[in-house]
């Protein structure tokens, strides 16, 4: 009978629902009971959605921040199945990213990851082929220039370029958005193709707004839900959307590579594209058995870069614009140094070590606008005790860098933009520990070098030759700083007038 019983399907369907039900309570249990001996606290989870339903998942970088205050600077939350450490606060940011670099080194490679690169390229990678494509790219942006003369140059003549599009506007209010992205995409472009597009090129309209949708989209809720139940990408619109932008990114990228491989020649190297082609040649000739330098990864990398390069740097001077507008008396100093120390002679790097000021307000921007407030969640690469806590090989970590950023307790003044906090009493610039836009460590962003330089010449041009002011009949307070949220948080749609200042 009892055998009978079992065949019943009503009976088996029962058994399977307790025996799902034993399964998710003794996950619940351990969740709960195990994390409160010595994994990092962190507040309850709930089966299936984790802490999900806590979390505003429009801004999850506020809601971390404010966990934090609760549960302490290493705190877990579950994003659906999925647990996640959280760091927060300068001081364990530091020491975790540069005391434990190696523990805390590696990628995470979620599902939006691993669709964006399949385990190639830079940012979306680990292991042999990270480190050798890190090194490479390291190398060669050097030789390119990077933090030197040739990338002055470059860059410098993308500001002229700028500041003739700027001028067509004639003093009239302007969505200055596009045309930033078109000139911070120049640089990257010089340096992975040797050349610069027109601001009217197709490519180069096609390939920022493929940019642009996929950084707002990456930051969407949807890809919070997507990365913790990956089954539902189909079925998400944002999902398909960033799939469809990729994709054109990619294609628009491999026939640039393309082309330049038509001309190749190992004994002039034109650009980046060149640049690992000679190198792959010349380990095929030497018959060193090398196996990064492969196509997935060449491309991979040139996405990587295109991507990571772009809309950061356009966003943040777009930010620094719409603060010098709204604060008209720091647009003040920044301009009477920018007359006093260069006055209208063309502005160089040199140039930077003598105004601290407008350094202090490059500087304080990006605290400010704190555009990857979730840098880009890494992966521990070992079993790791940290601060008391044990935290398992494997375990998605998130450096918090909101909490560095805006951290109370190293920033005198962390919610009002204040360029002081990069001033000493006799108004020389200092460098401040919890500055971290570009996070820290092995992973580290690797375009900093070439994103400050950029940084500093756009703003010091622009500002040299424009005052900025809110559109007419708009008064300072009506500026928004409510950002977009997306990967990056970026400013809301506003116009400003580039008021000629000759
Ligand atoms: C204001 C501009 C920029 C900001 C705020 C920024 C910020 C960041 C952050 C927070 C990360 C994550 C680092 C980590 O995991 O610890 C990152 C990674 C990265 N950034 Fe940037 N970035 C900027 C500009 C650039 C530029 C211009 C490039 C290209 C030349 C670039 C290339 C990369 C790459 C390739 C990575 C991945 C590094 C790796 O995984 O090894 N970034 N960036």
């Amino acid at each position: 009978m009892f055998e009978e019983l079992l065949q019943a399907p009503a009976l088996a369907s029962w058994l399977g629902l307790l025996a799902g039900l034993l399964a998710v309570y003794l996950l619940y249990s351990s969740w709960t009971f195990q994390d409160e001996q010595k994994r990092p606290p962190g507040p309850r989870p709930l089966p299936l959605l984790g802490n999900l339903h806590q979390l505003d998942l429009q801004r999850l970088d506020n809601s971390l921040f404010k966990l934090s205050k609760r549960y302490g600077p290493v705190f877990t939350v579950y994003l659906g199945l999925k647990k996640v450490v959280v760091l927060a606060g300068c001081k364990t940011v530091r020491q975790a990213l540069i005391n434990h670099a190696e523990e805390f080194g590696e990628r995470e490679i979620n599902p939006l990851f691993h669709d964006s690169a399949k385990g190639h390229g830079i940012t979306f990678s680990n292991g042999d082929s990270w480190k050798e494509m890190r090194r490479f790219t390291l190398t060669t942006l050097r030789d390119f220039g990077m933090g030197k003369r040739l990338s002055e140059e470059k860059i410098t003549d993308e500001c002229h370029y700028l500041i003739d599009e700027f001028e067509k506007h004639k003093g009239k209010a302007f969505y200055n958005k596009t045309i930033i992205s078109y000139a911070t995409s120049n640089i990257i472009s010089a340096i992975m193709f040797g050349k610069r597009f027109d601001f009217k090129d197709a490519v180069l309209r096609h390939m920022v707004k493929n940019d642009q949708e996929i950084t707002r989209l990456a930051g969407s809720a949807s890809m919070v839900i997507y990365n913790a139940f990956p089954k539902l990408g189909p079925c998400l619109k944002n999902w398909r959307d960033i799939m469809k932008n990729m994709e054109n990114t990619k294609q628009h990228l491999l026939h640039l590579i393309n082309k330049l491989r038509e001309t190749f020649n190992p004994d002039i190297c034109r650009c980046f594209v060149d640049a690992f082609c000679t190198r792959k040649l010349s380990l095929e000739e030497s018959d060193a058995h090398e196996v990064h330098y492969h196509n997935d990864n060449l491309v991979y990398s040139v996405i990587n870069l295109f991507i990571a390069g772009t809309d950061t740097t356009s966003t943040t001077l777009r930010w620094s614009l719409l603060l010098m507008a709204k604060y008209p008396q720091i647009q003040d100093r920044v301009q009477e140094e920018l007359s006093r120390v260069v006055g209208d002679r063309q502005i160089t790097m040199e140039d930077r070590r003598n105004l601290p000021y407008i350094d202090a307000v490059i500087h304080e921007t990006q605290r400010f606008a704190n555009i990857v407030p979730l840098s880009v969640t890494r992966s521990t690469s070992r079993d790791v005790t940290f601060q008391g806590y044990f935290i398992e090989k494997g375990t998605t970590v998130l450096p918090l860098l909101t909490s560095v950023l805006y951290d109370e307790s190293e920033w005198e003044t962390p919610n009002t933009f204040n360029p002081s906090h990069f001033l000493d009493e006799e108004g020389k610039f200092i460098k401040r520990d919890a500055f971290l836009p570009f996070s820290a460590g092995r992973r580290a962003c690797l375009g900093e070098g070439l994103a400050r330089m950029e940084l500093f010449l756009f703003f010091t041009h622009l500002l040299q030759r424009f005052r900025f002011t809110p559109a007419p009949g708009m008064s300072e307070d009506q500026l928004d700083f409510t950002p977009v949220v997306g990967f990056t948080l970026s400013p809301l749609p506003h116009q400003l007038c580039a008021l000629s200042r000759h």
